[in-house]
């Protein structure tokens, strides 16, 4: 009784609009024919799946069928079995990774990644390249039209012309200084094309200057030779700060020594006997040993979150930095989120999470900044910056009257699926978003000298979208919760 009921429903509500609107049937057949491509391309992709499940199963099969045979003939006598050791190592082999390996692929689910995998293509590439070049961006036309050229050189079928992508590309080589691989870029721009007009004047522009560097060293004595070789050695040990934001953003941080990371603890904490947590502390762990660099974790909730976030969302906008010039607040192309400010007084939610940071800090919050939430979308970040004010900049707290920014508080209030870290360049620390944690550190030794080992960065948001809130307490008001030293650096 009940089934038929549903079907009637489920036939009332297919066969209604028809009925009802005679006209718009006939009209839309045009648009119809669209869908049966889509059908048709579901079927293709479904299809598709299957098959890649279908391979999966047949692997864990053979490997099923493989064990099988060998269990019984290794159960029936084990220790003559494991008296070969080519036996013996296969089987810690197995136990040791192959096992592992096929329960990833039991895990695999096939169709995971198919949703958000989707790939630039050469002629992608080569316009990216060409947007950067007109902004002056040779730094990035060179990475992008370096790209287009590995797909080229891989084979990918495409209208980009190589001959064009080296033009470019030997150009922004050569502007950021590396004449010789300039050089090598225009020869093979050459070979493809003899007689480019332009590449041939930039060869020989190219030789020019060559010979002119090599005459100038000649007569260099050796003595400037020698400081000539050691500045090179420096020079490919330092890396830039940009390339290393660029690394740790890509999770290739430098690791830690063992020695190092067995400093690092977790531990349970009640903010130094604070009656609020003596029965209930907090989880607490060492992300980084010097500056120091904490993280709590499960410290705001889901619901809190939620609430923060509605609060901010109608007051959004594009965030600002201090102009080191003028003092005042301007827009910058190196910090691009969106963010609001929430009061204590607003919301009690609010209130509650200064109190907690106040508890588990040990540091005053009526001095400090209202809390900032800021939101990053796809391509959102801040490049490497510090929070506090250097002594060039005396004055860019000054209408707060609270002193210089004593210490940082970082909620994330979201996991991202990509990207998104916040990272220590000048130390080699990356934080990964975690939702529900919190990060703190202090800017300022307690003489109240800034510390330079803090310098961080937002990285890009890849995908996904990355809420964070901080909480930047200030120097007034810790005077007994902090003492000062009196060494500089203590
Ligand atoms: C900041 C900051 C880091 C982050 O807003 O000052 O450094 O991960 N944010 O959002
Ligand atoms: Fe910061």
């Amino acid at each position: 009784m009940a089934f038929n009921k549903i079907w009637y429903t489920i036939a009332l509500g297919l066969l209604l609009p028809f009925s009802y609107a005679h006209t718009d049937f006939f009209t839309s057949i045009g648009h119809m024919t669209d869908l049966i491509n889509t059908e048709k391309d579901l079927v293709v992709s479904l299809k598709d799946y299957i098959k890649a499940e279908e391979s999966k199963l047949e692997q864990i099969k053979k490997w099923a069928e493989k064990l099988d045979q060998l269990t019984d003939t290794a159960t029936k006598d084990p220790e003559g079995f494991l008296g070969h050791p080519v036996n013996a190592f296969k089987l810690m082999k197995r136990l040791n990774t192959e096992w592992g390996e096929l329960e990833s692929l039991v895990l695999k689910d096939m169709s995971d990644g198919v949703k958000h995998k989707s790939f630039l293509t050469a002629e992608d590439c080569f316009e990216l390249g060409k947007i950067a070049y007109t902004e002056a961006d040779y730094y990035h036309t060179e990475l992008w039209m370096e790209q287009a050229l590995k797909q080229l050189d891989e084979g990918e079928v495409s209208s980009a012309d190589k001959v064009y992508i080296l033009d470019y590309l030997s150009y922004a080589v050569y502007q950021q200084g590396d004449l010789a691989k300039a050089m090598m870029l225009t020869k093979r721009l050459l070979e493809l094309d003899p007689e480019h007009q332009r590449a041939n004047g930039n060869m020989k522009y190219f030789e020019y200057i060559m010979a002119k560097e090599k005459e100038a060293n000649k007569s260099s004595t050796d003595s400037e030779d020698q400081m000539e070789k050691e500045t090179e050695v420096k020079k490919k040990d330092y890396l830039p700060e940009r390339r290393k934001y660029e690394m740790l953003c890509r999770g290739e941080g430098l690791k830690m020594t063992p020695r190092r990371q067995k400093t690092l603890f977790c531990r349970y904490y009640d903010g130094n006997r604070n009656p609020r947590y003596i029965l209930g502390p907090v989880k607490q762990e060492d992300e980084w040993d010097k500056p120091r660099i904490v993280r709590f974790l499960d410290i705001i909730s889901d619901e809190e979150i939620e609430t923060v976030k509605e609060l901010a969302k109608p007051r959004l906008s594009r965030a600002t930095v201090h102009d080191p010039e003028t003092g005042k607040l301007t827009t910058a192309h190196y910090r691009v989120s969106k963010s609001a400010w929430l009061s204590g007084y607003e919301s009690p939610v609010v209130s509650r999470i200064n109190t907690r940071i106040q508890d588990l800090t040990g540091l005053d919050v009526s001095t400090a900044e209202e809390l900032q939430v800021a939101n990053y979308g796809v391509g959102g970040q801040y490049e490497p910056h510090f929070d506090f004010a250097r002594k060039d900049e005396p004055d860019a707290f000054k209408e707060l009257g609270t002193g210089n920014r004593i210490a940082t508080w970082l909620f994330y209030m979201s996991d991202v699926s990509a990207g998104g870290a916040t990272v220590f360049p000048e130390v080699g620390a990356s934080v990964w978003p975690k939702k529900g944690t919190a990060v703190f550190w202090y800017n300022l030794f307690p003489s109240g000298e800034g510390d330079y080992s803090t310098r961080h960065a937002a990285c890009p948001v890849l995908v996904g979208n990355k809420w964070v809130s901080n909480k930047w307490l200030h120097e007034r008001g810790q005077e007994f919760r902090r003492p000062c030293t009196l060494s500089e650096l203590e």
